[in-house]
């Protein structure tokens, strides 16, 4: 956070890779999520003679008359506010962003991080984890429904995760360098829509949901040990067998198994989506740098509308 000068207060936030157990997560299972520096978000903020108006590439207008998506933004400006001052001035916050809407990169946490930061540096006030926690999980439960925590927690830290809901947040060893390839489907995914697909399976076929829920778990226990030993096909097929059981989970679709395909025909060691999935992204794990630079390619004749190469471990590029 960067006091820019008396008159701007700057908030930044990264998006988030979540490499193995989204979904599962929800249902407090465990899952392995990384900050994915390449893209983000910053807020500015800066007093005006008015009320509080927002800025971004999707409105530009008080915060009183945001559009629906927006609400659970400008409800988390409207708490951030009462913690900071009785009185608040007239401000604008303007946001600029790199990480695509709706893809499963963290792009609602990131968000709402960089203005809860921003806000707390035009304060002046120190801010700790656990109230931007509270005060992001605000917006967070508009976007997500019933948010387990972990796109706030991987989008405001620095290093890999073991997240568990309710628990400590645990930083996770890397044994050999990992490199990822990120595509973009181009299309929006719903994350709230597939959090409430999945919940929905559990009332109709609760032994089949709990299973995969196990399995989930099973497979993200496994990946923390390929991952801190360094096994970089183990962790490949453990990411096969965790798109399999999203894929039975509804969570997939036939967008995403096009490029999860794509990966695995190109070398891939194993790819899934990435995230709320129906839509959004899929991260394939390549053997070096070299063969990631020929999995983007892949990807985009694929149909992918973006991909991002990214490293991640001892040597990191
Ligand atoms: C979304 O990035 C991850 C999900 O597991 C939802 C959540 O954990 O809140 C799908």
């Amino acid at each position: 956070m960067v006091q820019l000068s008396q008159k701007v207060a700057l908030g930044k936030a990264h998006g988030k890779l979540i490499l193995v157990g989204e979904h599962s997560v929800v249902y407090g299972k465990p899952a392995i999520a990384l900050p994915f520096p390449l893209i983000e978000v910053k807020s500015f903020v800066e007093e005006i003679p008015e009320s509080i108006r927002i800025s971004c590439d999707y409105y530009d207008g008080y915060l009183s008359t945001v559009p629906n998506k927006m609400k659970g933004i400008a409800a988390c400006v409207v708490e951030t506010l009462k913690v900071l001052t009785p009185h608040p001035k007239g401000l604008l916050i303007r946001l600029e962003s790199t990480i695509p809407l709706g893809r499963g990169l963290g792009s609602s946490a990131a968000v709402a991080i960089a203005i809860v930061r921003s806000l707390f540096t035009y304060y002046k006030r120190e801010l700790n984890q656990k109230v931007l926690s509270s005060l992001v999980n605000i917006s967070e439960t508009h976007a997500h429904g019933n948010p387990s925590g972990i796109d706030m927690a991987a989008a405001s830290g620095e290093t890999p995760i073991w997240f568990q809901k309710d628990r400590e947040i645990d930083q996770i060893q890397i044994g050999a360098p990992i490199h990822l390839v990120v595509a973009d489907s181009g299309r929006v995914g719903d994350t709230l829509s597939a959090v409430s697909g999945v919940k929905e399976k559990y009332k109709t076929d609760q032994h089949k949901t709990n299973a995969s829920m196990e399995h989930l778990e099973e497979i993200t226990y496994t990946a923390r040990t390929a991952l801190s030993g360094g096994h970089l096909k183990i962790l490949g097929h453990l990411l096969d067998l965790a798109q399999e059981e999203l894929t039975s989970l509804g969570v997939s679709d036939d967008g995403i198994n096009k490029l999860v395909h794509a990966a695995r025909k190109a070398g891939a060691l194993g790819a899934k989506l990435t995230g709320g999935g129906r839509g959004g992204c899929v991260i394939a794990l390549a053997k070096n740098a070299s063969h990631a630079k020929s999995l983007a390619k892949a990807f985009l004749i694929a149909g992918a509308s973006k991909t991002w190469n990214f490293s991640l471990g001892n040597k990191l590029e």
